[in-house]
């Protein structure tokens, strides 16, 4: 993924604001970070192993001055996390340092041709490929612009690239294809940044880049060019919307335990947006001729959370499949609708499974939280959920959000379709806008059986994740939220799915956390309580979630209650007690909590 940032001023030292930038970008990428800066004495580059919070702490990025400067906090894709494959990479001769988020196809056979013609690289990055293709043009008394352009012509791949040059100290470079990238107008500089939130405090005007095109930057603005042509583009300056203050962690140990402790506000906001907009897009789902659900990660759960309640609600089966996979199994038809849910609006798979579907004559939908990322701008509709800005990478508030959008979609779809009466749909809707309350009111007990739990099973190395129906999607995804913050095994699934294989591995040293539905489900509880008996009489610890009676309960090693009053208010407790379980387990093994091993919370590489 990795983050960027570039800032040309009009001669003031801007070094420090750099440096924020990417701190604020940070939730991209953490493996290292840097920053290259051009000051009376030439470009400068500053770079280690580290995010750039981590290197303030160490001061690498102390008194450093510069007053055009780039930087990129990274999350390594080709190459080890070592400071020499820490970006900014230079040019053989120094003069010439790129930053890159995204991944180049044919970086090899350039990186061989340049070394042909006696380029040596320092790095084992995809990247430097372009500062040396950048120099060699320059060499040639190609002017920078042009020669920034023609480099991107000989690129494959994914990119935002931002470029310096020694020569030029009063002007970068920045191009995209595929990987996001906006322009920000401040006081006395211009900002570019992969994300609004690097430039949201200094720029109140900004100009989004759309796919290949390039722009030089000045203190006193930026102009726009086509990549493939080198013809001017004409683009409108835009005020920046969306909420991008930066949220203090305040007397909370982390953002996630914080963003947690949100997440019934970000539930109230999601239930009160535009109810015309959500009855838009439920039409929209009725008169597709097919509909898909799509995302990834969390975001993919909460759309089959979503393909779960429109089947139930409206009869119509929109298929969940997840936008990696989405473009190679489905034939896009006009009549399509893509439904995509993302937190960032940014996921590069979620979005080439929506624009597959575009350019395919189908419409696109999209649930997000962030206002002006790619697909709250490119989709036909986008439902904004209002979460407010989620700092810790592992998606919480969000996740309920989502659940929050789809679940509207899916009612009011089955309120025009017909499937749902008129009194279903009230106390449906009564039962969905109690959330707010019924968490708050939830939320403390369900914690502490959570930390209770995390520390009674803490010597717990595997575990499965087992749900059904609606309660299939909530096991999923208390699987991942488990996985990616402590590091554990843990296996989300469908839990009819137990008996097939699964059951094999079930034994004293193999955890098993199910998703039990409140008794109004019928026979989806039943079915699922056959799979608790089914790991009990193999000798697998069991960790219930749900409302279980006593008799019940005497089955189970440990239970984290939930109230049980409703199909749907119960999921959204039950992804709430995934969520904690995931903190406390990861919090008494000591993990990195908001910003865990590997990940980032925006995934734009392929
Ligand atoms: C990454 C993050 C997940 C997130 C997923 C989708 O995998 O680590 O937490 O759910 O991307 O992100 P999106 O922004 O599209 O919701």
């Amino acid at each position: 993924m990795c983050g960027i940032v570039g800032i040309v001023t009009t001669g003031k030292d801007m070094a420090a604001d750099l440096v924020v930038g990417i701190q604020r970008l940070e939730y991209r990428g953490y493996d290292s970070s840097g920053v290259a800066l051009l000051n009376g004495s030439g470009l400068v580059v500053t770079k280690d192993v580290g995010g750039p919070s981590e290197l303030v702490r160490r001061e690498t990025f102390a008194g450093l001055h510069g007053t055009t400067g780039i930087a990129h906090t990274r999350w390594a894709t080709h190459g080890g996390v070592t400071q020499k494959n820490a970006h900014p990479h230079l040019s053989c001769n120094g003069e010439v340092a790129i930053v890159h988020n995204g991944v180049l196809a044919n970086y090899r056979e350039l990186r061989t041709a340049l070394e042909g013609r006696g380029h040596k690289f320092k790095s084992e990055t995809d990247s430097e490929v372009f500062a040396h293709l950048i120099e060699e043009k320059l060499k040639k008394g190609v002017a920078p612009r042009e020669a920034v352009r023609l480099s991107a012509l000989e690129v494959e791949g994914t990119y935002a690239f931002a470029v310096v040059m020694a020569t030029h100290p009063d002007r970068l470079f920045a191009l995209r294809k595929e990987s996001p990238l906006v322009v920000g107008f401040g006081a006395e500089r211009t900002v570019i940044a992969s994300d609004p939130l690097a430039l949201a405090d200094s720029c109140p005007d900004v100009l989004y880049l759309d796919d290949g095109e390039l722009v030089e930057v000045t203190s006193g603005g930026a102009t726009a060019w086509k990549v493939a042509t080198g013809a001017p583009v004409a683009r409108e300056r835009r005020k920046l919307e969306g909420d991008f203050e930066v949220p203090e962690r305040g007397a909370y140990p982390h953002f996630m335990l914080k963003e947690m402790a949100e997440a019934s506000l970000a539930v109230r906001a999601a239930l009160h947006s535009d109810p015309d907009a959500v009855t838009r897009g439920a039409q929209k789902l009725l008169s597709a001729k097919r509909v898909f659900f799509t995302g990834m990660g969390t975001a993919f759960h909460m759309a089959i959370f979503g393909h779960q309640l429109v089947a139930q609600y409206a009869r119509r089966f929109c298929p969940a499949v997840t936008a990696d996979e989405l473009p190679s199994c489905v034939f896009h038809e006009p009549g399509d609708l893509v439904l995509g849910v993302s937190q960032s609006g940014e996921t590069y798979d979620t979005l080439r499974a929506l624009r597959g579907a575009k350019a395919a004559g189908g419409s696109t939908l999209a649930v997000v939280n962030v206002a002006g990322s790619s697909m709250a701008r490119e989709c036909d509709q986008s439902l904004l959920q209002g979460a407010g800005p989620e700092i810790a990478v592992l998606a919480t508030k969000s996740a309920l959000s989502q659940a929050v959008v789809v679940a509207r979609l899916a009612l009011e779809a089955g309120r025009l379709s017909g499937h749902l009466d008129a009194a279903r749909h009230a106390s449906l809707l009564t039962e969905l806008n109690a959330l707010p309350v019924l968490m708050d009111e939830w939320r403390a007990r369900i914690e502490k059986e959570c930390q209770e739990a995390a520390a009674r099973f803490l010597g717990l190395e595997k575990w499965f994740f087992l749900g059904r129906g609606l309660f299939a999607s909530i096991a999923q995804e208390g699987a991942l939220k488990f996985k990616e913050v402590t590091y554990r095994h843990a296996e989300g699934m469908a839990a009819g799915f137990l008996k097939h294989g699964t059951i094999s591995l079930i034994d004293g040293e193999m955890g098993t956390v199910i998703f039990v539905p409140p008794a109004s489900t019928g026979d989806l509880r039943a079915m699922t309580l056959y799979a608790l008996e089914e790991v009990r009489s193999r000798g697998g610890p069991l960790l219930a979630i749900g409302a279980l009676s006593p008799g019940e309960r005497a089955h189970v090693d440990a239970c984290i209650t939930t109230p049980g009053k409703g199909e749907l208010s119960d999921a959204f407790l039950q992804i709430v007690a995934g969520q904690y379980l995931a903190y406390y387990t990861a919090r008494a093994l000591g993990r990195d909590i908001d910003r865990p091993r590997a990940l980032a919370k925006s995934v734009t590489v392929p």
